[in-house]
């Protein structure tokens, strides 16, 4: 699709998003590693939504193959665990891109650290011509330096390339006043604002990435990629999951 359809496909809410997956998303039911059925699954829920019209970018996590929180408790140094992460999302994000090549999607992963063998580097202005040109754009390696997460590289990423909504999809189907799994009085948020989400301390993401977001006005909408077409009614601007909010809250 030519980036002035893109423009005047009337079911878009959202031009250009980004979506931050969990690696531990892509585990399926093994609790370890990479699930390829979950993977094409997920796969064609993406593809979906850029055949709507909708330029995409992802970034994904790498819990299902290294929890570094877990390497430093063991006494791994946290800079060298950091890394190793680093490099467990290059893999996430390969498997994801041949799901999407084998799907005839035109997909590009820019890693953030020098792997020039198996992907491009990520260059800020050629990450938005792909993504101008209907490819989706992989971004590996977080930000390339360690003490991040990859939420943070979500937000900052979103930023740089001019993301009009960032989309975080768990294995929970929105954001929550307490931890459903633990607490059966815990309700779901239809919408609420950043600085809610900092004044209650509720984990959605880490506060440099919540900051970051609500700083440059970004919207996030937290959904479950396992509900049927989640992320096709995100971009359609359908009430899915929680969204939050930068600032007033968006007209109902
Ligand atoms: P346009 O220039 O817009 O046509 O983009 P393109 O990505 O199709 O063209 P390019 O010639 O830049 O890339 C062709 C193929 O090589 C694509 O699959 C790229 O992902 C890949 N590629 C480009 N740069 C690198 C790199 O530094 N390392 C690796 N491994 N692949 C690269």
């Amino acid at each position: 699709m030519r980036a002035e359809d893109v423009l005047s496909a009337p079911s878009l809410k959202y031009r250009r998003i980004l979506l931050k997956l969990s690696g531990e998303a892509l585990q399926g039911a093994a609790g370890f590693g990479i699930d390829p059925q979950t993977v094409d699954r997920f796969a064609g829920q993406i593809g979906a939504i850029a055949d709507s019209g909708c330029q995409v970018a992802i970034v994904i996590g790498a819990g299902n193959i290294y929890r570094g929180r877990e390497l430093t408790r063991a006494g791994v140094e946290r800079v060298t665990a950091d890394q190793v992460g680093m490099l467990a999302t290059i893999m996430n994000c390969l498997v994801m891109q041949d799901a999407l090549e084998r799907l005839d999607m035109q997909a590009r992963v820019m890693s953030a650290v020098e792997v020039n063998e198996i992907c491009e580097d990520y260059i800020r202005r050629r990450a938005i011509r792909h993504l101008e040109k209907q490819r989706i754009v992989l971004f590996a390696a977080g930000i390339g330096n360690p003490f991040f997460t990859t939420d943070t590289a979500a937000g900052l990423r979103a930023v740089e390339v001019g993301a009009e909504l960032l989309i975080k999809a768990t294995r929970v189907d929105g954001v929550y006043s307490g931890d459903p799994e633990q607490d059966s009085a815990a309700r779901r948020f239809s919408s609420l604002s950043y600085d809610q989400i900092l004044d209650q301390r509720l984990g959605v993401m880490d506060t440099t990435a919540i900051v970051l977001c609500r700083d440059h006005g970004i919207p996030l909408r937290v959904l479950d990629m396992n509900r049927p077409h989640a992320l096709l009614r995100a971009v359609q601007g359908s009430d899915e999951g929680t969204l939050v909010y930068a600032g007033e809250a968006p007209a109902a």
